[in-house]
């Protein structure tokens, strides 16, 4: 049989290649500042608590959820050709200290720096180094914080300058993407149908969906055990109920699925160095359906407003 071929197979791999650049110094919190438990060592420890929050923690999480989409706004107006992703970070590092918030990922598991800025075929987990943003590129920025005990983490991808067609339909339909995966939840829906559901649109659009890296629960801890895939996997049979929180975080490709490493241990690329995309809200699931919890709280949603 013929090996299918799908239209992508015409997508140029993205070109010139990202190449890692220089780290900056590690950047200082105040002590004032509340720090989650792994702040000293890197070390988050096993996810231990439960998956339905309590009403409290909900309200913390609506704070800390507003104060990652406020950061995210703030950030992604910076979004330029010449501005290199360690200025992007310092960016957002004194936004998320000035508004009161830790940044949470700031030595989770050793991670340098204060958010993710993934650029062009790195589909995640991008460290904040000295390489300036060219015109055409695309930035996923990945903003996490953490505030009255818990976490809000949320991304958006954005376009630098002018970029071509193929990677601003990639973004639109990764954009499109989470909705379709949120618009499944609901008290009593299933883990499943939010993977179901993007893999459904991914595909009718031409685009593979990433497979090792999910969507999480969140809460007092950064990477809880619930676990959600963005493609369809018949063991996710996970009952969703109201009050449990989790990240819905689809990364689509251009290309295939498949991805590699650097040697930074961080930093994951697609394997065939096509673009990658991805979008990524805070959740908690209502009786009837769910609440973003990464927005601001005037109700500004910075992927709609970057769109
Ligand atoms: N914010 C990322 C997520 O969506 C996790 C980043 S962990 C880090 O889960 F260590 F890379 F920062
Ligand atoms: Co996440
Ligand atoms: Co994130």
């Amino acid at each position: 049989m013929a090996k299918r071929k799908t239209k992508t197979s015409k997508v140029p791999a993205s070109f010139p290649p990202v190449q890692q650049g220089l780290v900056s110094p590690r950047r200082n919190v105040p002590s004032s500042i509340a720090r989650p438990p792994y702040a000293q060592t890197g070390d988050p420890g096993p996810s231990v608590l439960p998956l339905v929050r309590t009403q409290d923690e909900i309200k913390s999480m609506r704070k800390a959820g507003s104060i990652a989409a406020e950061v995210l706004l703030y950030v992604g107006e910076k979004v330029r050709p010449g501005i290199t992703t360690d200025n992007l970070d310092q960016i957002a590092h004194d936004e998320i200290i000035r508004l009161g918030a830790y940044p949470s990922p700031l030595n989770y598991r050793g991670f340098p720096k204060s958010v993710c800025t993934s650029v062009n075929e790195v589909v995640c987990h991008g460290i904040p180094d000295s390489r300036q943003l060219l015109d055409g590129d695309i930035i996923n920025i990945d903003v996490t914080v953490f505030y009255e005990g818990v976490h809000g983490d949320t991304s958006v991808t954005f376009l630098v300058g002018e970029v071509d067609d193929y990677s601003r339909q990639l973004v639109q339909t990764t954009r499109n993407a989470l909705t379709k995966g949120m618009e499944t939840v609901h008290n009593g829906s299933r883990v499943c149908d939010i993977g179901q559901a993007i893999e459904k649109y991914a595909h009718s659009s031409q685009l593979s969906v990433v497979r090792e890296f999910i969507g999480h629960g969140v809460g007092p801890e950064f990477h809880s055990s619930l676990a959600i895939p963005h493609y369809f996997d018949r063991r996710a049979t996970t009952e969703l109920l109201t009050g449990m929180t989790f990240t819905i975080e689809p990364m689509l490709n251009l290309g295939g699925h498949s991805l590699r490493m650097w040697d930074d241990t961080w930093t994951v690329v697609t394997i065939d160095g096509r673009r990658s995309a991805q979008f990524e809200h805070t959740l908690v699931v209502t009786d009837d359906g769910y609440e973003i919890l990464t927005q601001t709280a005037s109700g500004t949603i910075p992927a709609e407003y970057f769109s």
